[in-house]
């Protein structure tokens, strides 16, 4: 259920109620793909860095070690030991972004496993049971995430092909949930708008899905290679057909700018890979600009990553010991880059729900954006 608590001209301060508990919107989810979050993040470190949602893929899950362990093992939640809420990803994006050789039909896709080769279909049907073995808080439905170098007619053809699967969706989650055995009978589902870069479809896809009435909606198929003035373009023009009592998820993105550009189109819940991956690479955010901690100017820098951070390697560590442990390959360097991170995101989250609620969005916005360009050499 989600509650709208105040606005700030387009930006959006709500609460989402799940059965795992009430989440803060805006809000960043943290990125789990295989039920872990890479850099050696553990689920026990998440209080700690002000995580309220983990995110993590139906495709990856079932590959392995198999949605139907997890099921037997009592869920996702029991399994990994996390009792917030989670979201699962369906499958979709993953099938179009990391296997060859697929063929998209009516019914579903059949590919290949980017782990052993054999043969795999997943249709709308498959990726509700996926989700619901796996026991999620949050489903999100079967999509095609179309190329950003598709044509308009395939385009068009394929968002009325993802309507059709969002009402299979529908309905296999409704079966699903009413089953005796559901580990999470509550689980929600969220539908998938997109069009690519095609305002007038996606506005008609936006309408279309709509009239389901699901839980909360998504923007799908952006951040694939399109600049970001068309994808702020993209998310002025849809998010006003989106409903405006349900929470709406810009998925994938993005950087802390696109976030905060987002949040002020309407968009409550993210997710992104950025901080994690960059932080294995030892690539760390803070509010003058991103530093790579790898660079010689650091060898000798005993302050913390960001003076004034509340996490855990800003409170403990210089920015020399976390570049010794970088070049030694020692995997504590990159975790302690993914904490920080992703504590730098999560603690953004709660600036800008702060931000909004005291209606000051435009300005914290400006400084913010401003201090970002502000690089510290
Ligand atoms: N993650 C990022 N973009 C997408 C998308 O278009 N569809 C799905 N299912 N997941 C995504
Ligand atoms: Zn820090």
């Amino acid at each position: 259920m989600y509650k709208l608590l105040t606005t700030d001209g387009s930006a959006k301060r709500g609460q989402f109620t799940t059965v795992h508990g009430t989440i803060q919107t805006p809000v960043f989810m943290n990125v789990g793909t295989a039920a872990a979050i890479k850099g050696a993040v553990a689920t026990t470190d998440l209080q700690q860095i002000k995580t309220q949602v983990e995110l993590s893929n139906t495709y990856h899950l079932h590959l392995r070690p198999g949605d139907k362990i997890v099921k037997k093992l009592g869920g996702l939640h029991k399994f990994m030991n996390w009792d917030k809420p989670i979201l699962t990803d369906s499958g979709g994006f993953q099938v179009f972004s990391l296997t060859s050789l697929r063929k998209i039909k009516e019914e579903g896709v059949y590919f290949n496993s980017h782990i052993d080769g054999h043969k795999i279909f997943m249709g709308p049907e498959e990726s509700m049971q996926i989700q619901s073995n796996l026991a999620s808080t949050i489903a999100m439905a079967f999509d095609e995430c179309p190329s950003s170098l598709a044509t308009r007619d395939y385009i068009q053809n394929s968002v009325d092909r993802t309507t059709r699967w969002l009402h299979r969706c529908k309905a296999e989650m409704q079966r699903l949930n009413s089953l005796p055995d559901t580990i999470n009978p509550n689980q929600m589902l969220f539908g998938i708008n997109q069009g690519g870069t095609f305002a007038d479809i996606r506005i008609e896809h936006a309408k279309a899905i709509s009239e389901l009435d699901l839980d909360g909606y998504a923007l799908g198929g952006l951040a694939v290679g399109e600049t970001h003035e068309e994808m702020y373009h993209i998310i002025e023009e849809t998010v006003p057909y989106l409903p405006q009592n349900k929470p709406t998820y810009l998925m994938g993105v993005g950087t802390p700018a696109n976030i905060l550009e987002a949040v002020d189109r309407g968009v409550d819940f993210f997710d992104c890979v950025y901080p994690s991956r960059n932080g294995r690479h030892g690539h760390v955010y803070t509010n003058h600009g991103k530093l790579n901690l790898f660079n010689a100017k650091f060898e000798l820098d005993e302050r913390p990553i960001e003076e004034g951070c509340g996490c855990p390697a800003c409170k403990n560590y210089s920015r020399a010991y976390i570049r010794h442990l970088l070049k030694a390959k020692e995997m504590l360097g990159m975790r302690l880059c993914v904490l920080h991170n992703l504590y730098f995101y999560n603690t953004m989250m709660e600036e800008i729900r702060e931000a909004i609620e005291e209606h000051r969005y435009a300005s914290y916005k400006k400084t913010k954006l401003e201090g970002f360009e502000m690089k510290e050499e």
